[in-house]
């Protein structure tokens, strides 16, 4: 089976921040097969690059890696009963895309996790989440193949060491691990996750909401608070929020009165990043063609033929700057390339 090789590619529109950036090959996987014939042809002439939607990478230079775009369609229900609905979907399909078809055949579970960009190969890899639910809540199993040994493999939720945007395919271990497809199990009965209070509020005057009431609310906040990587480029939330002991929290309360805080157990708590960057003053600020969102301040943006290095530099300006103010070290959520 022939591969279609791509050289020199370049990567502007394959990343939602819109930075330029080249790859020196390109190789799209339609199917498993292709996975496997690639594994087998370039076994020892790794490693690769993995691309899904592009929607949690910043290119800073030109990538050296083999790319490998991941392409791999389609959605099925595997199995349906009385505790809930096992469904699949290929590790290139749209995840919001999935995400809405889920709920025409009539089976919720997903409806926070809606609008999020990526792909469904994307979703397990930082564990995506929002609005008070994690991909982890509803992750059955993955479908992958090492690239280095060349075999498939099914692996399940503790094999993937799920964490806050954090799973096994951000640790070196994953490094050579391709997704094929995401299985997800949504369970029955179903019960709306509604403790978040932004979608509290856009819900307060709908009595028993269902799945596509919050569905529609999470597309209605989303729209409101986060700009549309189709019209403004930036990949969603550029940093963690960060987790801090108890003690700092009390401490950091005394001097910046409201500072939002969740507990994160353990004696944890987890801060609003967004709250810290805004109260820093850097909402809606620009260096150069990089700037803040004027409209949420974890969102980094190009504001227009940015390059990766410039959004980088702002994102450091910002890290330092809650650094000096607050003892924080912020985490960067997308992958830096
Ligand atoms: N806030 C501000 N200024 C702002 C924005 C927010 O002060 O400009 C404060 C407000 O007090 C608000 C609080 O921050 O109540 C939290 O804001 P928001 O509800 O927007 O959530 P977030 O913690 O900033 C996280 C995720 C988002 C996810 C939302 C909703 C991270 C890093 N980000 O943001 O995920 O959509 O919660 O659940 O965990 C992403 O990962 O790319 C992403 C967008």
């Amino acid at each position: 089976m022939a591969l279609d090789i791509l050289e020199s590619v370049d990567l502007r529109p394959l990343n939602t921040f819109r930075v330029p950036a080249k790859a020196r090959a390109l190789v799209a996987l339609h199917n498993r097969e292709e996975a496997l014939v690639l594994a087998e042809r370039e076994k020892d002439s790794g490693p690769y690059f993995f691309l899904g939607g592009g929607s949690n990478i910043l290119f800073t230079r030109d990538v050296e890696e083999t790319l490998v775009k991941v392409e791999i369609a389609g959605k099925r229900i595997v199995e349906e009963g009385p505790q809930g609905a096992l469904v699949e979907a290929g590790a290139g399909e749209d995840w919001h895309g999935f995400v809405a078809w889920t709920l025409s055949q009539g089976l919720p579970g997903l409806e926070n996790l809606a609008l999020i960009p990526g792909t469904a190969g994307g979703a397990p890899v930082q564990n995506i989440g929002a609005y008070g639910l994690e991909l982890k809540d509803r992750f059955h199993s993955v479908e992958v193949l090492d690239m280095k040994e060349g075999k498939v493999r099914v692996l399940e939720a503790p094999d993937l060491h799920f964490g806050y945007r954090h799973s096994l395919f951000k640790e070196e271990k994953g490094k050579d691990l391709l997704i094929l497809k995401l299985r997800v199990f949504l369970p029955l009965p179903w019960a709306p996750v509604l403790e978040y209070p932004d979608l509290q509020k856009t819900l307060a005057h709908v009595e028993q909401p269902t799945a596509k009431d919050i569905f529609s609310a999470v597309v209605a906040i989303r729209k409101r608070k986060l700009p549309d990587p189709a019209v403004v480029g930036n990949g969603g939330s550029f940093f963690k929020n960060p987790v801090v002991e108890e003690g700092l929290y009390q401490e950091l309360l005394k001097e910046y009165r409201g500072l939002p805080g969740y507990p994160a157990g353990e004696g944890k708590v987890k801060l609003s990043a967004a709250w810290i960057i805004d109260r820093l003053g850097w909402k809606g600020k620009t260096l150069g063609r990089a700037g803040v969102a004027p409209s949420h301040a974890l969102v980094l943006i190009n504001t227009g033929g940015a390059t990766g290095q410039e959004i980088l530099e702002l994102a450091l300006r910002i890290r330092e700057d809650v650094q000096r103010s607050f003892g924080i070290r912020l985490e960067f959520e997308p992958t830096i390339y």
